[in-house]
């Protein structure tokens, strides 16, 4: 048996995932029948789409995941002792992708022998894999269960765990992909699940010149116009369809009156594309968008707002000292 396999064997399923629809075919058949068309971003991440956002991360425009890392390298010790690793605990790494800046907070509590195990979970199994591996061959000795799941099936699978001490991690301004409702609606579940000695560190990207911003989605190198084609490349192969990429654009937008930062692809032409999974045609007209992504920006005050109505107060504010990035430490009001 080879490492891989033996590793490919720690990763959990969750038994609400359905391995072979992952809700990519009735997403494309539903947001492109309506108008204006949309894609939903969790498709984003299969291999290939994980492999580039990895290049994104590494994009001089795309300052988000240089903030966090360092609030988190120059803050760790701060940010650990707020939460008590004093006792044992569960963390709990929702979105883990590879783990860049969980990695800060895994050497320190490795470095003081804190008595905890590490629980990453992510839509993309291929991203878990290279994950365990990785883990196991730095810290051999630290106990990993990988859950391959979406979020709300990963808080589901909190709420009926065994119960130990939880620390929570939603890094990278994941949280940003929802709309300001699921946003909020997620919090509110999440607070559910937790018990008052749990903790929650929620990363954020904040309000900032909006020109930054739409810079770092719409990068010189043009890796972030590769990441949001490959949308429609995941969908020629995966649903046997004929989108023509050269016919498609990539373009993306800030709102700086609500914070969001928007991503499409445009049809360059009118042009039709067949699915042949869903058997049915799509008709382009001449620059009309599919709206792939949102990547929503938060004040401070917003964040505020919305833990408290959640059952959540806010324990700790960690930035950077630009102010452009937040790690937020929320406890459970009880
Ligand atoms: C992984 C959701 C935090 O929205 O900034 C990066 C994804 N999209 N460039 C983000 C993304 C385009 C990223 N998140």
């Amino acid at each position: 048996m080879t490492s891989t396999t033996t590793q490919n064997n720690l990763i959990d399923l969750l038994p609400t995932r359905v391995s072979d629809d992952n809700g990519l075919a009735q997403d494309v058949k539903q947001g492109l029948s309506q108008s204006p068309k949309k894609l939903s971003s969790r498709f984003f991440y299969d291999a290939k789409g994980s492999q580039l956002f990895q290049q994104i991360m590494e994009l001089p425009e795309y300052y988000l995941t240089k903030l966090e890392h360092q609030i988190l390298s120059r803050q760790r010790k701060e940010i650990l002792f707020a939460v008590d690793t004093t006792s044992p605990f569960q963390l709990v790494d929702l979105g883990a992708g590879d783990a860049y800046k969980t990695k800060l907070l895994l050497s320190e509590l490795m470095g003081m022998k804190a008595d905890f195990s590490y629980v990453p979970l992510d839509i993309s199994q291929d991203q878990l894999s290279l994950l365990l591996e990785d883990m196991h061959h730095r810290w051999p000795s630290l106990p990993v269960k990988a859950l391959a799941a979406e979020y709300f099936q990963g808080l589901e699978w909190l709420n009926q765990h065994e119960r130990q001490r939880k620390v929570v991690l939603f890094l990278g301004s994941n949280i940003g992909n929802f709309d300001l409702d699921e946003a909020k609606n997620f919090l509110c579940t999440l607070r559910q699940s937790l018990h008052p000695e749990d903790s929650f560190l929620l990363g954020l990207d904040l309000r900032k010149d909006p020109e930054k911003i739409r810079r770092a989605y719409d990068d010189a190198a043009g890796v972030t116009s590769a990441f949001n084609l490959n949308l429609l490349h995941r969908i020629n192969k995966e649903l046997q369809a004929d989108f023509d990429l050269d016919e498609f654009q990539h373009f993306a937008e800030y709102d700086p009156l609500e914070g969001t930062m928007r991503s499409f692809l445009i049809s360059r032409k009118a042009q039709e594309v067949t699915i042949g999974a869903l058997n049915q045609t799509f008709q382009f007209e001449a620059w009309e968008a599919i709206h792939t992504e949102n990547s929503y920006k938060f004040s401070l005050r917003q964040v505020e707002e919305m833990a408290q109505d959640c059952g959540f107060k806010v324990q700790d504010v960690f930035t950077d000292p630009s102010h452009g990035f937040a790690d937020v430490l929320l406890r459970p009001v009880h």
